[in-house]
């Protein structure tokens, strides 16, 4: 059986990767930010050379988009240099790195959802950033996989799906950009699309990642309340309104408009379909409500 490391088990995706496997029965060591702090000189060396792993899956960023804009340099020390760190520490012990990434390495300037073959032009720090960390990936060896992801939500961090629901129990107006698309993924989906890449698949190189189909926010966020109403959650508003990325005075860093992502390739090498993102959205409202995560007066407790 192959060990499987995961760096950046406190967060949304790596925690639920790492819960997911074990729970298939899969030998997973997770590594939070307490047990491996990227950015620090030496530490990916020192931590790593104490575990034996066949494979490392690479959950860690920096990933708030507007905080990359403005901390540019530690931006890339995490997202980029910490990732070669990362795969070539891989590479020199003949482990497969599995480095996350997203679809903010694109910028948006499409109307079809982005293959892996198409060419990254990312137009912010933080998709820089992640570019710099995928080319590190790719080219040090040829096992090593970049997997990306798209408006990430699962249960093991509030995202957006969450806030919408949140908002519409206390407040009686919801609104969300309706003039960007993307590509929900489920994380709990993930672990079992990203599987079969720990020993089956063979090869390297990029793979979107994500469930089915193409959303705004503003679309995504409805279909959420339409899934928190049918579970009989007392919603101040059942409705969100569409406002233009251009009104959100919040953002900082410039975000593609279309980044949907397709999953032929992730299809074909796995033999296994991802969900649509309606599902996956209703599964994972559903879940978060039979857990008592929201009550009527204050959202996620
Ligand atoms: N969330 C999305 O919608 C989205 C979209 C596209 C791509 N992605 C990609 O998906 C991957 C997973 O993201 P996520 O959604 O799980 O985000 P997340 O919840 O923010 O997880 C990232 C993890 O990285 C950790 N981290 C940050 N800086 C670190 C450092 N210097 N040393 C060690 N650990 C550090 C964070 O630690 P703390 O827990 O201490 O913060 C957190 O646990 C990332 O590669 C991200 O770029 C995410």
């Amino acid at each position: 059986m192959a060990k499987t490391v995961v760096i950046g088990s406190g967060g949304r995706l790596g925690a639920a990767l790492v819960r997911a496997w074990r729970a298939l029965g899969e030998d997973v060591v997770g590594l939070d930010r307490a047990a491996l702090s990227l950015g620090t000189d030496g530490k990916v060396e020192s931590v790593l050379n104490e575990i034996q792993f066949d494979v490392l899956v690479n959950c860690a960023a920096l990933t708030n988009v507007d905080y990359c804009e403005t901390h540019p340099e530690e931006a890339f020390k995490i997202n980029g240099e910490a990732a070669n760190d990362i795969a070539l520490h891989c590479e020199d012990r003949g482990a497969r790195c599995i480095h996350i990434s997203t679809d903010y390495v694109f910028d948006g300037n499409t109307s079809k959802p982005y293959t892996e073959t198409d060419t990254p032009v990312p137009i912010s720090v933080y998709g820089a950033s992640k570019r710099m960390g995928e080319e590190a990936v790719l080219s040090a060896g040829a096992r090593h996989w970049v997997a990306r992801v798209s408006w990430v939500f699962g249960p093991d961090r509030v995202s957006f799906v969450d806030q919408v629901v949140s908002r519409a129990l206390s407040e009686s107006r919801v609104d969300a950009v309706d003039d960007k698309w993307a590509t929900p993924t489920y994380t709990l989906d993930s672990a079992t699309l990203l599987r079969p890449f720990l020993r089956r698949v063979e090869g390297g190189g990029i793979l979107h990642l994500a469930n089915t189909g193409v959303c705004t926010w503003q679309e995504y966020g409805q279909w959420a309340l339409d899934c928190a109403k049918e579970a009989g959650l007392p919603l101040k508003t059942s409705t969100v309104g569409g406002v233009p990325m251009s009104s959100i005075k919040a953002f900082i860093a410039k975000r593609p408009i279309y980044s949907a992502m397709g999953t032929e390739k992730l299809a074909s090498l796995t033999r296994l379909q991802p969900r649509p993102w309606k599902e996956a959205v209703r599964a994972h409202v559903l879940d978060q409500v039979q857990r008592g995560v929201w009550n009527a007066s204050n959202g996620p407790s």
